[in-house]
């Protein structure tokens, strides 16, 4: 089987990393010429545990290629997926501008029967446009060429993609008819060998599937912050309090921790679109909208905390920052919290100064000078009046406080994620306020 992976980014890599992983030959595509470039000396575009490995493997065997043309790599294809992406436009909405491009080269370009199967999150009724586009570019060129198209959403995480995506929890496939069908289920065979189910569903359900998703994990993290900063005024312990509702197995222990809100390049943004699509049949997401304006509040809850702590008196204060990244393992900082409280601090005249153990050239890029990045959270911490850990790397967890306390002016500890233990701060002299839960 020759498959296609248009867009090489977080999921267009790890789809073709671990399709080719299984014996696949693959092609990855991208306009992005550096990338590609990259790529084929095997430098990867972005930080993800284990990916590194499989892509030089398989690069290595051949059945991995990356290029950037795209009418040479859809000839003799079986199977496209389109992985680009689809931002944000002004009210919400997914641009679906680069898939409907990508299904207008397809249209162009291919030469035989094709599955055009989108891998990007996008709203109900996409995979009608792509039919349609690809459909207008057959017509162009006079080519009577049968195709079918499909919607194979993509549930992976950063930081766990390619485990997520060798070892999925379930695989869900929009189809039309048995002929697609057949053949995505031979793709996927070996992805659930460990019994977990492939979906086939209509595609107007599958792709309502991942935002459905997306949105449920969203509410449930909300509805957690919005527990933890009632337990802070009533005098309750949100650690417990998880705990004690988490073993319930209706309401399952995972994705219920408080933060500082949730970030990244999905939830945000898949919340905001189907709040939008739902906003186009006339229907108010009631829930969703709290959701996200739950979350806009939760990603200033460290910085109130920050002013309440100090009396208001911020300026000419040294806030030392432990991650950026929008959660541990990835370098990515797209809708990150930091930004959010990076902003708040620099605003106010404080002086930040910020350690990521892999996000340091990202932040370059997008913090423009507003907090000075340092080499290890010890450097970091030189001089500050006060901790804020902001992202729960692994490394954070037992960091050599001997050295970092020489070093500190201050001995506060604003632990956005709640991976310390109050008495255990307590105990080295920190002043410690943590998410829903008394100092
Ligand atoms: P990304 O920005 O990392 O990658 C997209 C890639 O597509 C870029 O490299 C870009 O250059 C390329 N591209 C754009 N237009 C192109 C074109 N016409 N031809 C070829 N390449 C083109 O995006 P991502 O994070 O991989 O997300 C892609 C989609 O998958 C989005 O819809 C996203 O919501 C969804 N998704 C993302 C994740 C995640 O964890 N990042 C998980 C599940 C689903
Ligand atoms: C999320 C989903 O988990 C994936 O299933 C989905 O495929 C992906 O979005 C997507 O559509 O792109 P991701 O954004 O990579 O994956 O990361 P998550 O682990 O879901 O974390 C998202 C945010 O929620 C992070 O900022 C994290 O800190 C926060 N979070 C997560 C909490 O605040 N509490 C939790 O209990 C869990």
């Amino acid at each position: 089987m020759k498959i296609v992976v248009v867009g090489t980014g977080y999921v267009g890599l790890v789809t073709g990393a671990c399709l080719a992983e299984v014996g696949t030959e693959v092609i990855c595509i991208d306009v992005n010429k550096e990338k590609i470039a990259n790529l084929q000396k095997g430098i990867l575009p972005i930080y993800e545990p284990g990916l590194d490995v499989i892509v030089e493997r398989n690069y290595k065997k051949g059945r991995l290629r990356f290029s950037t043309n795209i009418e040479e790599a859809i000839k003799g294809a079986q199977i496209a997926f389109i992985a680009v992406g689809t931002p944000p436009g002004e009210d919400g909405s997914a641009d679906l501008k680069y898939v409907l491009q990508v299904a207008d080269q397809v249209g162009t370009y291919m030469d035989g029967y094709l599955i055009v199967v989108t891998k990007s999150t996008v709203p109900v009724g996409t995979a009608s446009k792509v039919k349609k586009t690809i459909k207008a570019a057959l017509e162009k060129r006079n080519a009577a060429l049968e195709f079918d198209v499909a919607s194979n959403p993509e549930f992976l995480k950063e930081g766990a993609a390619v485990d997520d995506f060798l070892k999925p929890d379930r695989i869900v496939i929009g189809v039309e008819n048995e002929k697609a069908k057949s053949l995505l289920r031979q793709l996927y065979e070996p992805f659930v060998l460990n019994g977990h189910p492939v979906l086939f569903m209509d595609i107007p359900s599958a792709e309502m599937t991942k935002y459905a998703a997306n949105a449920m994990l969203a509410t449930k993290i909300s509805f957690m912050n919005e527990i933890a900063n009632l337990c802070e005024r009533v005098g309750a312990n949100v650690n417990e309090v998880r705990n004690g509702i988490g073993s319930d197995p209706r309401i399952g222990n995972r994705f219920i921790y408080p933060g500082i809100g949730y970030g990244g390049s999905c939830f945000p943004k898949d919340v905001k679109a189907l709040i939008r699509t739902a906003r186009e049949y006339e229907y108010n997401m009631r829930i969703l909208q709290s959701v996200e304006d739950v979350n806009d509040d939760q990603k200033k809850v460290m910085f109130e905390k920050i002013k309440k702590h100090y009396n208001g008196d911020i300026a000419g204060k040294t806030f030392c920052i432990w991650g950026l990244s929008f959660k541990p393992q990835t370098d990515d900082m797209r809708e990150a919290p930091s930004l959010v409280l990076i902003d708040a601090l620099h605003e106010a005249g404080a002086k930040v100064q910020a350690y990521d153990p892999v996000a340091m050239n990202e932040a370059e890029h997008l913090l423009h000078g507003k907090a000075s990045l340092k080499k290890d959270e010890t450097a970091a911490a030189e001089n500050a009046d006060a901790i804020i850990l902001v992202t729960e790397w692994p490394e954070f967890r037992l960091p050599d406080w001997d050295s970092i306390i020489k070093k500190m002016k201050g001995r506060v500890m604003f632990d956005g994620r709640n991976i310390y233990n109050n008495e255990e701060m307590k105990r080295l002299g920190f002043i410690y306020h943590g998410i829903g839960k008394e100092t």
